[in-house]
């Protein structure tokens, strides 16, 4: 990377990537654009994993590096698979090729040095990988710092089922509550920290998830539709924390259907359709490729269109055919 990283200094715990995010796009851009490509500082690594349900293949993942320190997209049209590869790779579920299986088969995944062959949610936690996960009923009943307070540790399974039958959390050292209450400044939902999180906006409680996510200072954040159901007015703000996220050094990994989000945030591309990989790049390169827009087709070829579907199938046409248009009035105006 080069030297010309800002100053400032991140406010996280863990070793801040040094951004530059021209170096970081030009040395993308450098990148072939076929799936599995090698990325010249993957934090994220998997092989072979594959997720049966029954007869039907969820997920058949042959190769995936994730680039260090950039915002990656994954996108694909409904039921491509891609929230059950969360699932997998975050250890909320296991491949059907699993190694500790009998006759196990070779899925593999390393994050951040370690191999992840075989642990649960907590361990990928532990080894700093985290998602964002719904705030359940039971969540809903709690306040809002208190439920920072239950992100604090890096075992969010245990650590739930313990906030839940038992309140160890009022014991935490105040400095969880010191970065409980820096996040929620940060995500400016510090006026309701003792409001119940069930009160909440739909926006806010998005807001929340995301920014108890942080509270164990994770190396790298997943993302599963962060704007979902989120209030227009809240969108810019989730944009801007998710690019000040990685600007301070966070690897962001999310799903998301808003192109337009796609579009202006991510530094690159992976396109799910029906459990593989069929396309990773540069936003405005593989948003506009033909397998992408066929991909998205397809997926509807022999079923009823339901409003949503409909609504995927014209946005990503709507957005290539955009996207194609500021490409020529760029290359025009050169
Ligand atoms: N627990 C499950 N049991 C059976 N089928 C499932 C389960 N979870 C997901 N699937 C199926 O796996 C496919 C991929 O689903 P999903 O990962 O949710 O896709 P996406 O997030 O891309 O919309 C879908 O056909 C879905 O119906
Ligand atoms: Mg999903």
């Amino acid at each position: 990377m080069s030297d010309q990283t800002t100053s400032t200094t991140p406010s996280t715990a863990h070793d801040a990537y040094p951004y530059d995010r021209e170096a970081l796009r030009a040395t993308l851009r450098g990148l072939e654009q076929v799936p599995g490509v090698a990325k010249p500082d993957p934090i994220l690594s998997v092989d072979h994993m594959i997720r049966r349900f029954g007869g039907m293949t969820a997920v058949n993942v042959d190769h995936l590096e994730v680039q260090r320190g950039a915002i990656t997209a994954l996108i694909g049209p409904n039921g491509a698979g891609k929230t059950t590869f969360f699932n997998l790779i975050t250890g909320f579920d296991q491949p059907s090729n699993a190694k500790r299986l009998i006759g196990g088969g070779d899925a593999r995944w390393t994050f951040n040095g370690k191999t992840l062959n075989r642990t649960g949610a907590s361990q990928a936690a532990r080894s700093g990988m985290v998602r964002t996960f719904q705030l359940t009923k039971a969540l809903s009943r709690m306040t809002v710092l208190e439920n920072m307070l239950i992100g604090a540790s890096n075992q969010p399974g245990e650590n739930l089922f313990v906030g839940l039958i038992h309140p160890l959390w009022k014991k935490r050292e105040r400095e969880n509550i010191e970065r409980a209450e820096e996040l929620l400044a940060r995500f400016k939902l510090d006026a309701k920290k003792d409001d119940m999180a069930g009160d909440l906006s739909g926006g806010q409680k998005k807001l929340l998830e995301m920014a108890r996510a942080l509270m164990s200072d994770p190396p790298m954040i997943m993302l599963d539709e962060p704007m979902a159901g989120v209030n227009p007015a809240l969108t810019q703000s989730l944009l801007d924390h998710i690019q000040a996220l990685r600007d301070e050094g966070t690897t962001v990994l999310f799903v998301e259907h808003d192109m337009h989000m796609v579009r202006h945030i991510s530094d690159w591309v992976v396109v799910m359709a029906q459990g593989e990989i069929i396309a990773e790049g540069l936003p405005e390169e593989v948003m506009t490729s033909q397998a992408v827009v066929d991909a998205y087709l397809g997926a509807h070829h022999d079923k009823d269109l339901g409003d949503d579907d409909v609504l995927d199938t014209n946005m990503i046409e709507t957005i290539a055919e955009q996207v194609q248009e500021e490409l020529e009035e760029e290359e025009e105006a050169r």
